[in-house]
């Protein structure tokens, strides 16, 4: 039995186009492996941690070396919490939206929180940067209101599927797929709609064999 962990980065919910297709792929995995645990988490509803002063102070304690104070051990403590429950899965999906060219700030606070050395990656003198998630899938749902076709001249501004290949690939991630729905706002609502039901047709398909 795996354990599939579907991460929301948007507070959109029901008006959400990344959700919508990612619902699709998580129903279709429920029939094709209905004896997996799935755990939904939306970035927007979920009490994160904030990476603040205390917990840099804290991740810096650890890379010198040094002992956490109570303080730091506390805020650290609740690091390890969302850092445990996201490698305790063994496939991811996300739903991504486009803000401001990246992603939500809610799921950089995520990342944030997530790449730590020692836990999602290694460094060492030998060997530099190794990646510690290792051996599972990930599916990221990228909604954009615009279009940014590789080759086009628009396609630099995608600092969103890049940022998510590079930063889950950073910790380990091998295997990760993106299926991309656009535009979701600059064809007006009957372009999105088409687009949207490629994308679910698209999801759909991967889920099966996920
Ligand atoms: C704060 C904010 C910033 C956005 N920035 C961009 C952008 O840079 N490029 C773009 O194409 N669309 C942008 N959009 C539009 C969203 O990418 C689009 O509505 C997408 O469908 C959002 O995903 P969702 O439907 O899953 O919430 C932005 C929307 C918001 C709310």
């Amino acid at each position: 039995m795996s354990k599939l962990l579907y991460i929301q980065a948007s507070p959109r919910i029901q008006r959400s186009h990344s959700i919508a297709v990612a619902d699709a792929f998580v129903g279709e995995y429920q029939r094709a492996h209905p004896d997996d645990e799935i755990v939904a988490l939306n970035l927007f509803d979920a009490p994160l941690p904030n990476f603040d002063g205390l917990a840099v102070q804290a991740k810096y304690t650890i890379l010198h070396g040094q002992a956490h104070t109570q303080e730091e051990q506390q805020a650290w403590k609740n690091v390890e919490r969302v850092i445990e429950q996201f490698t305790a899965a063994d496939k991811y999906v996300f739903a991504v939206p486009m803000w401001n060219f990246g992603i939500p700030y809610r799921l950089k606070q995520y990342i944030d929180i997530l790449v730590q050395p020692g836990y999602t990656f290694s460094y060492s003198e030998d060997k530099g940067y190794e990646g510690l998630v290792v051996g599972k899938p990930l599916l990221a749902v990228c909604a954009r209101g615009g279009e940014y076709p590789v080759g086009g001249g628009a396609e630099a501004f995608d600092l969103q599927t890049k940022y998510i290949e590079l930063i889950f690939g950073f910790m380990g991630f091998k295997d990760i797929r993106s299926v991309v729905v656009e535009p979701t706002l600059q064809g007006g609502p009957d372009v999105a709609k088409a687009k949207r039901q490629e994308a679910l047709d698209r999801a759909k398909e991967i889920a099966a064999n996920f």
